[in-house]
C-alpha cells in the first residue's frame, strides 16, 4: 500500500493510457490494470526495504468519507526511478543482445525456435506456456540446465502473471507462438481458440503495451513484438490464382484461421494506434521434429509405421505450401532482427503439394526405413469424410522477405521429410509420452465419424 505524505495508506490508481509529459508519465485513477501496475511497484520497493513515502512516486491523497480511495493523480518521474532493471546496455548501444520472452515454446515451432536460437550467445530466453495438450516440456530437456534459458508455466491471458514476467525479466523482444493451432480441433470446439488466440493475444498486447510505455526512449525504439501468425487468414486458392501476397485481403475460413486473423488485426491497431513496434509474420505448413501428431506429416508417419489406416480427407487434392519448421525459425530470427517495425511478412517454402503426394513419399519413405512385411504402405491409404469449409489450396509468395531480408528456405522438401519420417521413426519415447489418454481419445472421436 501507498502512503501519503500524512502517512495514510492510500489505493494508488493509474491510468493505462497514461501519457509520456517530458520526462515524466502522468497517470490518473480509475483503472484497473494500472492499479495492479502499481501494486507490483510496491512489491517492488518493499522487496527493496524502501518506504513508500520515499519512492518515486508522489500521491496526492483522495479518501472519501467511507474510507475508501476514490480516483487519484499521481506522477511516476522517470528521473527519479533507480530501481527499474534496464535492458541490458549492449542492446541499448544497439548491438543486439537479446533477452527474449517466447510464448507458446513447449509447442513445435516455438521449441524448435528456442532451440535454434539459444545457440546464439547473446540471446536469453523465457518462455512463458501454458502447457496445453499441444505443449511438452520434453522437447526443451536439453535445456533443462541451461544459464541463458527459463521455463515460465502460465496463461498469455493471465495479465498479472504477464505483468510479472515483463517487469522481472525485462525483455528486449516478444515472440508471440502461443495459440490453439489445430484447424480440426476448431470444428469441434471453437472456444478455446477465440479464448487464447484472440483474448490471450489482446491480454498479451495489453500488457506488453503499459511495459514498453515505461521503457526508456531507447530502448523503446530497439524493442519487438513478433507475432507468429499463418497464411490461413488469407482464405483459399483456386488451382490459378496468383500465390497470397503481403496484400492479399483477409478472408478466414475456420475458426481457427479467424482466430488468428483477429489476432492479426489487433496486433496491426496496436502498431497504428499506439505505436507499440510490432512486426507479424505469416507462414505456410511447417513439419518437422517436435510436431504433435494430429497433424497431417506426424499422422501419417506413425500410423504408417504402425500398419494403421492413413485417412485422407476429400479426394485428397487440397494443396498446401510446405516449409521445414528450421527454415521458418529462422526466418522469424530474421524478421526480428532486421524486419521494419509495422510490416508483415510472408514466409513459405515455395513447395506446393497435394496432400496425396504427401501422404505416398511418406508411406515410401517409411516403407524403405522400417519395411513392412507383406503390402506397400500405400494400401494403408484410406479416404475419409472430408473436413468442413476444407480450404482447396494454399500458396505463399515470400518474395517480399527474400528481397528485402535475405531470407530462403534452406531444406529442399526431400530432404527436410526425409529427416522428419526418420526422427519420428527413431523418438519412440518422444512419441509414447505424447499419444498418452487424452491424444488417443482425439483420434478415436474425430476419425469415428
Ligand atoms: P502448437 O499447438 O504445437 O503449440 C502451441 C503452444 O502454445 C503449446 O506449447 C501450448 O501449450 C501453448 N499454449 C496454448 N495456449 C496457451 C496459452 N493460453 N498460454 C500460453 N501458452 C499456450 O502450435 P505450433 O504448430 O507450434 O504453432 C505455433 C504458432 O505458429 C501458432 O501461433 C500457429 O498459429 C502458428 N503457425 C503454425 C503453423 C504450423 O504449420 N504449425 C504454420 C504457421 C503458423
Ligand atoms: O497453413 C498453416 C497452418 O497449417 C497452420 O496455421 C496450422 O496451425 C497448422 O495446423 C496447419 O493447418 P492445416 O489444417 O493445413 O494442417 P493439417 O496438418 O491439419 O492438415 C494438412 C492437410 O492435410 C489439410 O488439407 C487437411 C489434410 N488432412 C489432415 C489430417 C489431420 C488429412 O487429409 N487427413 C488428416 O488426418
Amino acid at each position: 500500500m501507498l502512503s501519503t505524505r500524512n502517512g495514510a495508506p492510500v489505493e494508488a490508481f493509474a491510468k493505462s493510457d497514461s501519457v509520456i509529459q517530458g520526462q515524466s508519465l502522468k497517470f490518473h485513477a480509475d483503472d484497473v490494470q494500472s492499479r495492479r501496475l502499481s501494486a507490483a511497484w510496491q512489491a517492488r520497493f518493499q522487496r527493496k526495504g524502501k518506504s513508500a513515502a520515499r519512492s518515486p512516486f508522489r500521491v496526492n491523497s483522495n479518501q472519501n468519507s467511507s474510507g475508501r480511495a476514490k480516483p487519484v493523480l499521481f506522477y511516476y518521474n522517470r528521473k527519479l526511478d533507480r530501481s527499474r532493471p534496464k535492458i541490458p546496455k549492449t542492446l541499448r548501444n544497439g548491438f543486439f543482445n537479446m533477452k527474449i520472452l517466447v510464448t507458446g515454446g513447449a509447442g513445435f515451432i516455438g521449441s524448435n525456435f528456442i532451440l535454434q536460437q539459444i545457440q546464439d550467445e547473446s540471446v536469453s530466453i523465457i518462455n512463458l506456456d501454458k502447457l496445453t495438450y499441444a505443449g511438452n516440456l520434453r522437447n526443451l530437456d536439453s535445456l533443462a540446465d541451461h544459464k541463458r534459458y527459463t521455463f515460465v508455466r502460465g496463461d498469455i491471458a493471465d495479465r498479472a502473471l504477464v505483468r510479472r514476467l515483463l517487469e522481472e525479466q525485462v525483455p528486449a523482444a516478444i515472440v508471440h507462438f502461443a495459440a490453439e493451432s489445430h484447424v480440426d480441433r476448431s470444428i469441434r470446439g471453437p472456444e478455446e481458440f477465440i479464448q487464447t488466440n484472440i483474448n490471450g493475444t489482446f491480454a498479451l498486447l495489453e500488457e506488453t503495451r503499459s511495459y514498453w510505455t515505461g521503457l526508456s526512449a531507447e530502448e523503446r525504439d530497439h524493442f519487438r513484438f513478433l507475432h507468429v501468425s499463418t497464411d490461413e487468414v488469407f482464405g483459399s486458392l483456386a488451382p490459378n490464382d496468383p500465390a497470397f501476397s503481403e496484400r492479399t485481403p483477409y478472408a478466414p475460413n475456420s475458426p481457427y484461421a479467424a482466430s488468428k486473423a483477429a489476432s492479426d488485426h489487433l496486433v496491426r491497431a496496436y502498431h497504428h494506434t499506439y505505436g507499440l513496434p510490432v512486426l507479424t509474420t505469416n507462414c505456410s505448413n511447417n513439419y518437422g521434429s517436435f510436431q504433435f501428431p494430429e497433424k497431417l506429416i506426424p499422422l501419417m508417419i506413425l500410423n504408417a509405421r504402425d500398419g494403421k489406416a492413413l485417412p485422407v480427407y476429400g479426394d485428397g487434392k487440397n494443396v498446401r505450401d510446405w516449409l521445414y519448421v528450421e527454415d521458418h525459425c529462422e526466418a522469424i530470427a530474421t524478421v526480428l532482427r532486421r524486419g521494419a517495425t509495422g510490416e508483415t511478412y510472408n514466409i513459405g517454402g515455395w513447395n506446393e503439394k497435394p496432400n496425396i503426394e504427401i501422404v505416398e513419399m511418406i508411406c515410401d519413405l517409411v516403407d524403405g526405413l522400417s519395411p513392412r512385411l507383406g503390402a506397400p504402405r500405400r494400401d494403408l491409404i484410406t479416404f475419409v469424410k472430408d473436413r468442413p469449409g476444407h480450404d482447396r489450396r494454399y500458396a505463399m509468395d515470400a518474395s517480399k522477405i527474400q528481397r528485402e531480408l535475405g531470407w530462403r528456405p534452406k531444406e529442399t522438401f526431400e530432404s527436410g521429410i526425409r529427416k522428419t519420417v526418420r526422427w519420428y521413426l527413431e523418438h519412440d519415447e518422444w512419441v509414447r509420452d505424447v499419444t498418452s489418454g487424452s491424444y488417443r481419445q482425439w483420434i478415436t472421436t474425430h476419425y469415428a465419424d
